[in-house]
């Protein structure tokens, strides 16, 4: 199938599908850009608030709509489906959907399987993506079917590289992904707040102890992206003997916060592999 003047929907755009949508209009490919995005959500207050932050641009047309019947008209007209609702709302959603058959079938969802989608449409990609990506600082880990072509492999690629990183892995590691990218803007803002406040805690006030702890994530993550070397390696450059660095750090390890933070992770991902079981 050539995915030419097409309808994209979004079923279920909330924190997440939002995300999606503001990163791709932000930047869409021309080549494989929809003619049309029909965000679909539930209540018709949602509604409102999406027609007040989406207009049409880049000569792609929105349209916004709510209810299970506007999902099934929305999904009639489109080749491709985004579908960003909770897990346990997921099959209510799909339900009210009975043309998806045969469409590309792209889920934000955590924890639902290729298989369970594949009920309801055999071509499906699953993506786990985060919040940042609304900014275009977000990953996007994405897991495709078998039945998938190596056409709708590019065009998800093109929908969602727009949001930042993309990296392709075997299904098997979607849980993990949610765990870890998924999850993962929560376990750093604890790192992020915790920072802060340690600043304040030793007298800095709370507004250039915020800035100063972002500006230390960003620089640090940058710098381990540019180097490309290993993060023992980089923590290592940063202690003298002796020094007050390795002081923390020893300090920081004999709290348990590697652990704790491998932890968080291994959780959350469990988490996750529970969502799709009904
Ligand atoms: N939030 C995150 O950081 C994050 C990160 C990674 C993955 N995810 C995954 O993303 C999915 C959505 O999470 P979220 O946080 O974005 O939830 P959310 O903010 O509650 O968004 C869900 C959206 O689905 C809509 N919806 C519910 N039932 C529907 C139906 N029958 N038909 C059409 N739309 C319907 C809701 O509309 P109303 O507002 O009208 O109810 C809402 O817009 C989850 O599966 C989650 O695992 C979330």
């Amino acid at each position: 199938m050539s995915y030419k003047d097409y309808t994209l929907t979004v079923l279920g755009t909330g924190t997440i599908g939002q995300a999606f949508l503001s990163a791709y209009l932000s930047n869409p490919k021309a080549e494989t850009a929809p003619k049309k995005i029909i965000a679909c959500v539930n209540s018709e207050a949602s509604a409102k608030k999406l027609e007040s932050i989406y207009k049409s641009s880049n000569g792609i047309e929105i349209e916004i709509s709510y209810g299970a019947e506007s999902n099934g008209k929305a999904v009639a007209q489109s080749q491709v489906v985004v579908i960003g609702t909770k897990p346990y709302l997921t099959e209510k959603a799909l339900e009210s959907c009975p043309s998806l058959q045969g469409k590309l079938l792209i889920s934000l969802v955590a924890g639902w399987t290729i298989d369970q989608f594949q009920q309801y449409s055999a071509k499906v990609s699953r993506v786990m993506t985060n919040t940042p990506a609304k900014y275009q600082y977000g990953t996007a880990v994405v897991a495709n079917s078998s039945a998938a072509t190596e056409d709708e492999r590019q065009l998800i690629l093109d929908l969602m590289g727009p949001i930042g990183k993309v990296v392709e892995l075997p299904e098997k590691n979607m849980d993990a992904a949610t765990g870890l990218v998924g999850s993962g803007p929560a376990f750093v803002l604890l790192i992020l707040e915790a920072m802060t406040e340690a600043g304040l805690s030793l007298g800095i006030p709370l507004k250039e102890s915020k800035e100063c702890a972002i500006k230390v994530l960003e620089g640090t993550a940058k710098l381990a992206e540019i180097t490309g070397a290993h993060p023992a390696e980089l923590k290592h450059q940063v202690c003298t003997p002796g020094g007050t660095t390795i002081a923390g750090v020893v300090a920081m390890e004999e709290a348990g916060l590697k652990s704790a933070i491998v932890k968080g992770i291994t959780a959350a991902a469990n988490r996750a592999s529970e969502l799709g079981k009904k």
